[in-house]
C-alpha cells in the first residue's frame, strides 16, 4: 500500500521534530515535506536544527530524513500533500492554516484555530464525536480541506480521566501542574537559553502565559457535546481551577488533580471506570490501554520508558473525603501532548473516512 504523503510545517520544533523522527516508523504516513521560517529554508534539516532528540525520548531520523531540504512557508504548496501536520508557533499558525485547509485536511498542535468556528479539539477516544464538525466546516468555509486541532498538552490527562468519570457527576475539579521544558518550544530546551537558564536557577517557575485559562476553557469544551443538526457546540457543565507551573525537567509533564463529585463513589469501582478501555477500536498509535495505572514510586522522567509517548499514566489515587478523588497524572508533553496526538487524530480521520 502507498503510504500518504504528509508535511509536518513546524518541522524545526521540539514537536515537530518528534513528529518527523515518529512518522519515519509509520506503516501508512510518510513524511514528504519539512517546512519551517524562510531562516531554516533551504537548509538540509540536520543543519536547520537544534537536534532534541535525546530530550524528547524519541528517536533520531535516519540519513534520508535528516537529509531532506527544509522548505520556506512562504513557497510551501499544500496541493502536494494529503496530509499536513502543523507544529507551526501560534501566530504564525493564525496566518496559514486556514489557507492550507482549503485543499488539505490540517492537524494542529498550535492555539490558533483551537477556538474557531467549526474546528474540532479532538482527543482521541475523548470526544470523538466532534470530529463531526469537520463535515459542517468544510460545508461552511468551502473547503475541500478541514483543520482539527488537539488540546493544550496540559488538558490531555485531565479530559482523558474525567470522560472515565464523568457519569458519576462533576461538581469541579482543580489542577496543579509541573510542566517539562519541551512544553516551552526552542527556548525551553536550547542550552544557554536565558529562559531555560531561568527555570534551572529557581527549579520551579510558577508562570506559565496563558495556560491556567486554557486548561480551563479547553477541559471545558473537549468535554462538552456537540450538536451535529444545530452545529453548536456547549461546554461541559462543571467547575475548574488551573495553577501551572515549568519545571527543570525535559519532556514529562505531571499533574495533580482533584475531582469532587456530585455523590459519594468507591474507590475500586472508580478506578475500574478509569482504566477499563471503552473506546471499541484500535489505531496505530493508540495503546491498548490509554491509561494505566502507575503503582509505586512516581517518577516522571521515567514515564515514556515505562509506558510509552502516548499513555496517560496515574498514581497516588485516592480518596480526599467522601465526594473527592485524587490522583498524580504523567503524560509526554511532545507524545500525546503534541504531534503523536495528532498523528492519533489522523488516522481517526482516515478510520472515518475523511481522508
Ligand atoms: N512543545 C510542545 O511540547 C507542545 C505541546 C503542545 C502544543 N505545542 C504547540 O505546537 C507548536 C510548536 O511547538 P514547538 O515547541 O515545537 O515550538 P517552537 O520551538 O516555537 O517551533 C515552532 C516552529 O515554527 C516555525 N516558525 C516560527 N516562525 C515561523 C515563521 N515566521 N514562518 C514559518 N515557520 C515559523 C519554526 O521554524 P524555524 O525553526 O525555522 O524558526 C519551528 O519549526 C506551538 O504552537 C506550541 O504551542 C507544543
Amino acid at each position: 500500500m502507498e503510504k500518504l504523503k504528509c508535511a509536518v510545517v513546524g518541522a524545526t520544533g521540539p514537536a515537530g521534530q518528534k513528529l518527523v523522527a515518529y512518522l519515519e516508523r509509520h506503516p501508512f504516513l510518510e513524511v514528504a515535506r519539512v517546512v519551517a521560517s524562510e531562516s531554516s529554508a533551504g537548509k538540509r534539516l540536520a543543519d536547520a536544527i537544534t537536534p532534541f532528540f535525546q530530550k524528547l525520548d524519541s528517536n533520531v531520523p535516519s540519513t534520508r530524513v535528516m537529509d531532506m531540504v527544509v522548505q520556506g512557508i512562504k513557497n510551501f504548496d499544500p496541493k502536494e500533500c494529503e496530509i499536513i501536520f502543523s507544529t507551526l508557533d501560534s501566530d504564525v499558525a493564525a496566518k496559514y492554516e486556514a489557507r492550507f485547509a482549503e485543499d488539505t485536511p490540517v492537524f494542529t498542535a498550535a492555539s490558533a484555530n483551537r477556538y474557531a468556528s467549526l474546528v474540532p479539539i479532538h482527543n482521541v477516544t475523548v470526544n470523538d464525536e466532534h470530529m463531526e464538525m469537520v463535515g459542517a466546516q468544510k460545508a461552511k468555509f468551502g473547503r475541500r480541506g478541514f483543520i482539527v486541532s488537539k488540546s493544550n498538552c496540559t488538558t490531555s490527562p485531565i479530559v482523558s480521566v474525567l470522560k472515565k468519570v464523568a457519569h458519576y457527576g462533576i461538581r469541579n475539579v482543580s489542577v496543579s501542574t509541573e510542566q517539562a521544558l519541551s512544553g516551552a518550544g526552542k527556548k525551553g530546551l536550547e542550552e544557554g537559553n536565558a529562559y531555560r537558564s531561568m527555570v534551572r536557577k529557581v527549579g520551579k517557575y510558577p508562570y506559565i502565559e496563558g495556560e491556567n485559562e486554557k486548561v480551563m476553557s479547553e477541559s471545558k469544551q473537549v468535554l462538552g457535546s456537540f450538536d451535529a443538526i444545530n452545529t453548536m457546540r456547549k461546554d461541559a457543565d462543571f467547575e475548574i481551577s488551573a495553577f501551572c507551573t515549568r519545571v527543570y525537567r525535559e519532556n514529562v509533564h505531571d499533574e495533580r488533580i482533584l475531582v469532587r463529585m456530585k455523590n459519594s463513589f468507591d474507590l475500586g469501582e472508580i478506578l475500574n471506570a478509569i482504566l477499563t478501555p471503552t473506546h471499541g477500536y484500535s489505531l496505530y498509535t493508540l495503546p491498548t490501554n490509554t491509561i494505566v495505572l502507575w503503582n509505586g514510586k512516581v517518577v516522571p522522567e521515567l514515564h515514556t520508558k515505562n509506558f510509552g509517548p502516548m499513555a496517560t499514566a496515574i498514581g497516588e489515587i485516592k480518596k480526599a473525603d467522601e465526594n473527592t478523588l485524587m490522583f498524580r497524572a504523567t503524560t509526554d508533553n511532545t507524545g500525546i501532548g503534541a504531534g503523536l496526538g495528532l498523528v492519533a487524530s489522523a488516522e481517526y480521520a482516515i478510520a472515518k473516512g475523511l481522508i
